[in-house]
């Protein structure tokens, strides 16, 4: 097969795109169902029927498209999130939906035609950064999170989910439930080193790591700064501080994978003259293994008791949301590696250490990923980049892995 895709073309949108909540320094901040979402999405709408796709929205705001097979057979679909972390980058989400659409822009170029339909999806609120939890649109359609606690999920500023859909114009008709598909293909940025210091432009992604997200309120009291003497106070920051230490020793104690994170302190009622009376944070942990994720998980127990205990605290501790260990199925796998092979350049196996719509379509068809090298391993951040050489080897791969599970017909 000698068809490729377009790569000025692809180059071209990315940039377009790019602009569209773009930050000074070059990074990207469009968080889900924000004004900025709702530009790129009609941007991409747009893009998508120019293409002569038949363009639905799911009652989640996940949006597809779909281009006829030459049967009334389940489609293939690519796709992933046009949403992202603030002050992000230009490549997470966004370049897995634009090499989506280039590759049914080149089915549609070299007159290629698919026994299954080929068609891409743009999921809501993949990243999780503005409504908990992350990957909500594709974890409503494969029934794991129930749409009413979705429409519920609510920002900083208390917006609810539900209202922001029907705010932007996304609140779709369709119904958001698994459909028959032939297989979901989704190419995104591997957001490690691995690639780069390999020196291998694509990878084969075998699966998704087990993730965990909780939610500690410790409940101190507040107090003036300045006449309270510390024997008698019960400071939730400092709580939180011995947790926050603990969170960071828990991988080391327990080795292999497991990673550990609190990425989030809310401190109320954050002014330089009041000890805190109240502080929320979240906690996110990641590892290959489910039953090392369950024992890192009585360790954050015990590590919270004991910090609440020692600064005389209350709280309120939740592990609101978990995904397993998430294995792809191997025939999409296996396409993506013969994709890679017929393309000429190097590829290796890789488990993904971030969370991806994938890891919920997984539930639903055979599923599988394609990663692109990411500069430095850099992700969720304004330095986000990976050459265009790669992402054109990506791309291709991907609109040589759809058309064979598409079963290409001449
Ligand atoms: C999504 O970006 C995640 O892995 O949290
Ligand atoms: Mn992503
Ligand atoms: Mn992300």
């Amino acid at each position: 097969m000698t068809d490729a895709i377009n790569r000025k073309r692809l180059e071209e949108s990315m940039d377009a795109l790019g602009r569209v909540g773009e930050t000074p320094k070059g990074g990207l901040t469009r968080l889900a169902l924000s004004d900025e979402d709702r530009r790129g999405r009609d941007l991409l709408v747009e893009w998508m029927r120019g293409a002569g796709l038949r363009v639905t929205v799911d009652r989640m705001g996940n949006i597809f498209g779909e281009r006829a097979g030459r049967a009334a057979l389940p489609p293939v679909l690519m796709g992933s999130h046009a949403d992202s972390v603030p002050t992000g980058g230009k490549y997470d989400g966004q370049l897995g939906v634009l090499c989506a659409l280039e590759a049914i822009r080149s089915l549609n170029d070299h007159g290629i035609r698919t026994r299954h339909p080929v068609g891409m999806a743009i999921f809501t609120n993949e990243e999780g950064a503005r409504f908990q939890p992350a990957m909500i649109g594709s974890g409503v359609m494969a029934g794991k999170i129930p749409l009413e606690d979705a429409y519920n999920a609510r920002d900083r500023d208390g917006i609810r989910l539900g209202d922001e859909l029907e705010r932007i114009g996304y609140l779709g008709s369709e119904p958001c439930v698994p459909r028959p598909l032939r297989a979901y293909l989704e190419l995104h940025i591997e957001q490690g080193p691995i690639l780069e210091e390999e020196g291998v432009p694509i990878g084969v992604v075998e699966g998704i790591v087990a993730i965990s997200w909780s939610r500690l309120t410790l409940h101190g009291t507040q107090d003036h700064a300045g006449p309270t003497p510390m024997r008698i106070r019960h400071d939730a920051l400092v709580a939180a501080a011995e947790v926050v230490r603990r969170v960071r020793e828990i991988p080391a104690e327990l080795g292999g994978d497991l990673v550990s994170t609190v990425g989030r302190l809310d401190v109320t009622p954050n002014i330089p003259n009041a000890i805190p009376g109240r502080v929320t944070m979240s906690i996110d942990l990641r590892d290959p293994d489910d039953a090392r994720l369950d024992r890192a998980l009585r360790l954050l127990d015990r590590a919270v008791e004991a910090a609440a205990r020692t600064e005389g605290v209350t709280y309120e501790l939740e592990h609101y949301w978990r995904v397993p260990r998430t294995p792809f199925a191997p025939d999409v796998v296996g396409a993506v590696e013969s994709a890679a092979r017929s393309l000429g350049v190097r590829s290796r196996r890789i488990l993904s250490g971030a969370g991806h719509d994938a890891q919920y379509m997984a539930a639903i068809c055979p599923t599988g990923m394609i990663f692109v090298p990411s500069r430095a391993g850099r992700s969720h951040c304004e330095e986000e980049f990976t050459p265009m050489d790669d992402v054109e080897h990506g791309a291709n791969a991907l609109f040589r892995a759809a058309c064979s599970l598409a079963e290409r017909a001449e």
